[in-house]
């Protein structure tokens, strides 16, 4: 079986993270994301994913390279953004396209069951089927209600108000190429969820009711919260064991002295100073912290030095190599650009 997975987007909304890496590869639990999904396709019998890339490119095939635990990885790169049915046009074009294909998101954490997915799209004879996904608050994701018989009634991207269903889109699809050729015009961006989708609503495009994990990772809040998930053991994964806090401790970390969780995860080679306290929050590889410093529910990515007696509060991130100074605060929810310096007595929001 084949994938195709979306990792082409700009992550604006994970910003400052995603000035300096690629969202596919943000470490999420010490691992780059995309391994999370490559082991969850692998386990449903997919050899061959080909990641679009776009944006950052380079970055993502110098941390996957070109096999991953036995499956291939193949590389389409597109100069400018296709959007996301654009670059699977692309793929086909390029010639790397099989019949049928399976499609993802490139930012989803979830436990779906892909096989039986595959096996209802069989069933139905459908053209496209897309995985849909309860959830609570529809308003950033595509919603889609189904007939009885798995057809589906409409596709409503991002729409506000009244929905007639919280069954949304999860972002992963069976598709046959004959899709692609008959509906996705070669050569400009081109929307499944604005144009592909909403053109085949009667013509061989099929829901399939999923269940179990599933989280789109790419907001602040929701890459804590699998953070959180992965942790605790909520979605299954090949983690190494967390400590007695719940959290996961890279390898050459220095920590004597400092209160670490709970739920917290440090990079390889962190250094925290004793005293600190670093509550429900990420550190990604090499960050330094000084003595006496507070970091709560906050995410510091790779090469940040923290001051001693600095203060980094609720929601803040902060981006790669930034350094703030001894006694600083950086204020809840902040975000700061990668290599800034935040002097002492700034409160930056
Ligand atoms: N190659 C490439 N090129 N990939 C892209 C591009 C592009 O121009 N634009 C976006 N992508 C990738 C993103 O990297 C991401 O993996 C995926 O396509 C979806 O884009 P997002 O920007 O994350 O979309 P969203 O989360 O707002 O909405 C989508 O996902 C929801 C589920 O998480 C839609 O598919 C919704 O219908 C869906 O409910
Ligand atoms: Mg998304």
């Amino acid at each position: 079986m084949q994938a195709l997975v979306l990792a082409g987007g700009q992550g604006t909304r994970l910003r400052p993270l995603t000035y300096t890496t690629p969202k596919p590869v943000i470490p999420l639990a010490g691992r780059p994301f995309l391994t999370f999904m490559l082991d969850w396709l692998r386990g449903h019998g997919v050899n061959e994913a080909i990641l679009s890339c776009g944006f950052l490119s380079d970055g993502v095939r110098a941390v996957l390279g070109d096999v991953y635990g036995g499956m291939r990885l193949r590389y389409v790169v597109e100069d400018e953004p296709l959007g996301t049915a654009g670059p699977v046009r692309l793929a086909l074009d390029e010639g790397v396209l099989a019949e049928r294909l399976l499609v993802l998101n490139g930012d989803v954490l979830c436990d779906m069951d892909l096989t039986a997915e595959i096996a209802r799209h069989e069933q139905t004879g459908a053209r496209c089927t897309l995985a849909l996904i309860e959830v609570a608050d529809t308003a950033s994701y595509g919603v889609v209600p189904t007939h009885p018989d798995g057809s589906v009634e409409r596709f409503l991207e991002k729409t506000d108000g009244e929905v007639p269903t919280n069954r949304i889109n999860a972002g992963a699809y069976v598709l046959e190429r004959e899709v692609v050729e008959a509906l996705v015009p070669a050569g400009r961006a081109v929307s499944f969820e604005r144009e592909v989708f909403p053109a085949l609503v009667g013509d061989g495009l099929y829901g399939w009711h999923a269940d179990g994990y599933w989280i789109d990772i790419g907001t602040p809040e929701r890459y804590l919260e699998a953070t959180y998930d992965l942790l605790a053991g909520t979605v299954p994964s090949a983690l190494a064991p967390r400590d007695e806090t719940g959290s996961l401790i890279g390898p050459g970390c220095l920590t004597a002295g400092a209160r670490i969780g709970p739920q917290s995860v440090l990079g390889a080679h962190c250094s925290v100073g004793s005293g600190a306290v670093v509550d429900r929050s990420v550190l990604h590889d090499r960050v330094q912290v000084g003595a006496d410093c507070e970091i709560r529910s906050a995410v510091l990515a790779e090469r940040v030095r923290v001051g001693d007696g600095a203060r980094v509060e609720a929601g803040a991130m902060v981006g790669e190599g930034a350094r703030i100074a001894p006694g600083a605060v950086v204020a809840a929810d902040a975000r700061i650009d990668p290599d800034t310096a935040v002097e002492a007595g700034e409160a930056l929001a």
